[in-house]
């Protein structure tokens, strides 16, 4: 391990990101819903994992149309949640265990309970009118354009009272405010800087590539690809409702910021194309966003050609200073191992945590909850509720964490808010723990190792040629050589190993348990085989 290096690196650079969904996490006041003081008292169990950030999504008060995606305060705590108080011991329990602590922020709507957005739509001639968009109907009536909500319906809002639309890019329930505005931009800029000087060490921005449109509102262009099992949203190219030029500039503002404050990170949710997606670093003069999230993992097809392919031209796509992220989960994205089965799942986290990048995993991924099915009655997700034909429910990757066997999993003493994931019994957090074959150990594993070898962190990245269904690359720094070799399929592979060089050291496999690795023995690859869904990390040494 080169420390000298890895201390002249940002922590942002190194360390592994864990999202936390709070209202799933941990229930400490007997309401079926996660709060701050859980979130606290698992700390712990993160630290042995061996993550060094956690994200959380919103827990600012919010009416929770949205789950918290739709803020009526930016600056407090929904007392689902706790209070500022609570917050703060949370934030010093982070950082006296040595973990970093990033906020959710979401400055393309807020809720339509926000202050600011009752003051909007109580007169035309409000002070804060503009701070949100509002237009006439079109000289013969209707919405002024023809923009679909990314929860279907139209983006405009009819508003009685004061005879105009206001635009929402998601529910009628989150406005979009108006970036244009300089002084609603202040008011935002002044909500960073309370949270920075509470001590968080940065913000992953919601929908950030959303957040100002088009000057003049242009009608966006019909998709003809677009086909009824698709989601409403993708009828229109998103032309003019997102990614405008200007927003880069407030990504800028945002960055200026957050150097003024030191070490912090903003990492931004951004859902473009990879030229489009390189644009959010900035420049070396002007940079913008530390980290434009990176979504490819979730949704690229799961077979080594494909992959490659994608990890390929992502990497060519990032600027010479840019830092590459990689995420395979999320509260919105369907569960992995939903997606990929379990075997593929253990792969799936190897190739995470050893692709060069800053890896983010989501909560109860580690222990692989796959699909769970959410009886309607127990819906909650919006997008669901509104969509409910397109299978596109979020509320089954959104399931309270399982601990252990007691009742409600350890996770609360009450029926939680949404079911749990129907194996918890066997599934949990501390069945895994004592298993050293679960996927929780392999994760474990996995961020040793990566503490371990300074080549899986910053070392240099090279895709090693091979046949069939296998994924193959090498992670290099100084003399430090690792190789990491994917099964993605079912049938036993050949291994490949680059030439001139031999297997030194087996240091992780996806289905050999954690105690029985062998760490110097290497049995089966001196077969020269991979087996069915196998995933090794393996050290190279010269050939003699
Ligand atoms: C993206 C968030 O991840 C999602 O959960 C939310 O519904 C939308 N943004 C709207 O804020």
């Amino acid at each position: 391990m080169d420390h000298q290096l890895l201390n002249e690196c940002r922590w942002w650079e190194t360390g592994v990101i864990y999202q936390i969904y709070p209202r799933s996490y941990q229930d400490t006041d007997a309401d079926g819903i996660g709060d701050l003081a859980g979130i606290e008292s698992r700390l712990d169990y993160l630290v042995r994992l061996g993550v060094d950030a956690i994200w959380l999504s919103p827990i600012y008060p919010s009416p929770m149309v949205d789950f918290g995606y739709d803020v009526s305060d930016y600056c407090g705590i929904d007392p689902i949640f706790g209070d500022l108080d609570a917050f703060d011991r949370l934030l010093t329990a982070v950082h006296t265990r040595g973990l970093k602590l990033i906020l959710d922020f979401v400055p393309n709507h807020t809720s339509d309970q926000h202050p600011w957005f009752v003051e909007s739509r109580s007169s035309r001639e409000s002070s804060k009118r503009d701070w949100y968009i509002w237009r006439d109907p079109l000289p013969g009536g209707g919405p002024p354009n023809n923009w679909i909500s990314d929860f279907g319906g139209s983006s405009w809002q009819w508003d009685e009272a004061t005879g105009q639309y206001y635009l929402h890019a998601f529910l009628k329930e989150q406005p979009d405010l108006n970036w244009r505005q300089p002084e609603l931009r202040g008011a935002m800029m002044a909500v960073l800087q309370f949270w920075f000087d509470r001590g968080v060490d940065g913000f992953r921005i919601d929908v950030l590539w959303h957040v100002i449109k088009d000057a003049e509102l242009r009608d966006n262009p019909v998709n003809p690809t677009w086909t009824p099992d698709r989601t409403e949203r993708d009828r229109l190219w998103q032309v003019y409702s997102t990614d405008q030029p200007e927003a880069h500039e407030i990504a800028a503002e945002f960055r200026a910021l957050a150097d003024r404050y030191g070490d912090r990170v903003l990492i931004g949710e951004i859902s473009l194309p990879d030229d489009r997606l390189a644009r959010w670093f900035g420049t070396l003069d002007q940079p913008q966003i530390h980290l434009p999230v990176n979504f490819h993992l979730i949704e690229n097809a799961w077979n080594a050609d494909s992959l490659r392919q994608m990890i390929t031209n992502y990497a060519a796509s990032l600027p010479a200073f840019g830092w590459p992220n990689w995420v395979i989960g999320s509260h919105d994205a369907r569960r992995i191992a939903a997606r990929l089965g379990e075997a593929q799942a253990r792969v799936a986290a190897m190739l995470l945590l050893t692709l060069r990048g800053t890896p983010t995993l989501y909560q109860g991924d580690e222990i692989g909850i796959g699909e769970v099915t959410i009886p309607r009655d127990r819906v909650r997700d919006p997008q669901d509720l509104r969509q409910p034909d397109l299978g596109i429910g979020r509320d089954r990757s959104r399931t309270p964490m399982p601990w252990d066997t007691s009742e409600y999993a350890g996770f609360s003493t009450v029926d939680p808010w949404l079911p749990l994931n129907h194996d918890w019994q066997q599934r949990n957090v501390a069945a895994q723990d004592h298993d050293s074959g679960s996927l929780l150990s392999l994760y474990q594993s996995l961020l040793a190792v990566r503490r371990q070898y300074t080549a899986l962190v910053i070392g240099s990245f090279a895709i090693v040629d091979s046949v069939g269904d296998v994924l193959a690359f090498e992670r290099r720094h100084g003399d430090e050589r690792l190789l990491i070799a994917l099964n993605l399929g079912d049938q036993s592979q050949t291994l490949p190993i680059p030439k001139g060089t031999v297997i030194a050291k087996q240091l992780c496999s996806t289905i050999t348990p954690r105690t029985a690795i062998p760490r110097t023995a290497i049995p089966r690859t001196l077969e020269g085989k991979l087996a069915a869904n196998e995933g090794l990390v393996l050290q190279l040494s010269e050939q003699p």
